[in-house]
């Protein structure tokens, strides 16, 4: 595997930002890494570590999840979703050509359950699925909510680690995802928060009626969950539990972007890292809005919401989907790059 130096972090203030947090500009004059995906791969979207904190484990567009074994081994397959009969590996593999994702699936959210070892995978077309710690065939949990209305982009996922509920966003009722710009442009509003619980296979619409419900993190103590409404440009906060100042059940806004947030992955700190996409400017264009050469491309928050650090690119990313703090690396996903960054 080559490992191309092209960048470094530096930090800067930038003159305009009068609040004190920390901007942090990536920029082609200094390091940051790539791992290139193996050849004709794209689209990492999500990313996730195991139980062992091996990985990342990405989930790209011809179907599979992948996981990243090292610069020795490289990566290597492992899970697919239950394709149907007649779709072969050799047909899917590789192949990132949109009008397949129907057939050879499109792995989005991925979480892993830590004390089962399970890894919870939103397949945009195959629902909510799980497989083992070694992986192979995932098997599909659910493709509908408890009225029979169909789960039509399965997207973003977390779990909480001592229940073992899963939590998990469809984006629209309407919509797939390789009509997503129909979602947008429509200002589709028929997205779902949604909870599975294992033990009782119990699926539950918590919230609905969401613009593009797109990436999902509960909070360090549970008792919360953050949801990204992408077209509404803001970061919802649903309690799932009580709180001194607030009602179970209660929805709020939790944070007021410009652009557009993609996935949320919370760090060890139970800080939250909002991944910025601009869809290459798609969603910009569609929505009429202003683009940026300087991109901001992540938003950390501390739990309460308050801002710690702004990440912005000049032009080498260009679709971030979602930002993983793990042990001091920021690893960085993209729905359509042919690697995986990281600094
Ligand atoms: C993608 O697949 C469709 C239908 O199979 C085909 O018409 C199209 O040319 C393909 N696109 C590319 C870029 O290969
Ligand atoms: C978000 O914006 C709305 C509408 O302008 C405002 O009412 C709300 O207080 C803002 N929330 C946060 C957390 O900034």
């Amino acid at each position: 595997m080559t490992f191309t130096i092209l960048m470094i972090v530096f930090l800067v203030l930038l003159p305009t930002t009068v609040t004190p947090y920390q901007t942090i500009l990536v920029d082609n004059l200094k390091t940051y890494h790539r791992i290139k995906l193996p050849s004709s791969v794209i689209g990492p979207e999500s990313l996730a570590f195991d139980a062992a904190n091996e990985g990342p484990y990405v989930g790209v567009a011809d179907g599979r999840v992948l996981k990243w074994n090292g610069h020795v081994q490289g990566w290597t397959s492992f899970a697919v979703p239950p394709r149907h009969r007649g779709v072969s590996s050799e047909e899917c593999d590789g192949n990132s050509n949109i009008s397949m994702e129907a057939k050879c699936g499109r792995p989005l959210g991925l979480q892993f359950h830590k004390a089962t070892g399970d890894l919870y995978i939103c397949d945009a077309y195959f629902g909510l699925m799980v497989v083992g710690k070694n992986g192979g065939v995932a098997t599909r949990l659910t493709h509908e909510d408890p009225r029979g209305v169909a789960i039509r982009f399965t997207n973003g996922v977390d779990i909480n680690q001592e229940t073992g509920i899963v939590y998990f966003t469809d984006t629209s009722t309407k919509f797939q995802r390789s009509a997503w710009v129909w979602a947008v442009a429509t200002d589709d509003a028929t997205g779902r928060f949604m909870s599975y619980n294992p033990r009782t296979k119990e699926v539950k619409v918590l919230v609905e009626n969401l613009e593009f419900a797109n990436g999902v993190s509960l909070s360090k103590d549970g008792r919360f969950a953050l949801i990204c409404e992408t077209t509404k440009q803001h970061v919802l906060r649903y309690w799932l539990k009580g709180h001194h100042k607030y009602k179970a059940r209660k929805l709020e806004v939790f944070a007021n972007l410009t652009t557009y947030p993609d996935n949320v992955k919370r760090n060890s700190l139970g800080e939250f890292w909002v991944g910025l996409n601009s869809g290459r400017g798609t969603i910009h264009k569609v929505k009429d809005s202003e683009t940026a050469d300087t991109e901001i491309i992540g938003i950390k928050y501390a739990e309460g919401g308050k801002v710690l650090e702004t990440l912005y690119q000049n032009d080498i990313m260009n679709s971030v989907s979602e930002l993983v703090e793990n042990k001091g690396t920021l690893w960085i996903g993209s729905g359509v790059a042919p690697f995986v960054s990281m600094f």
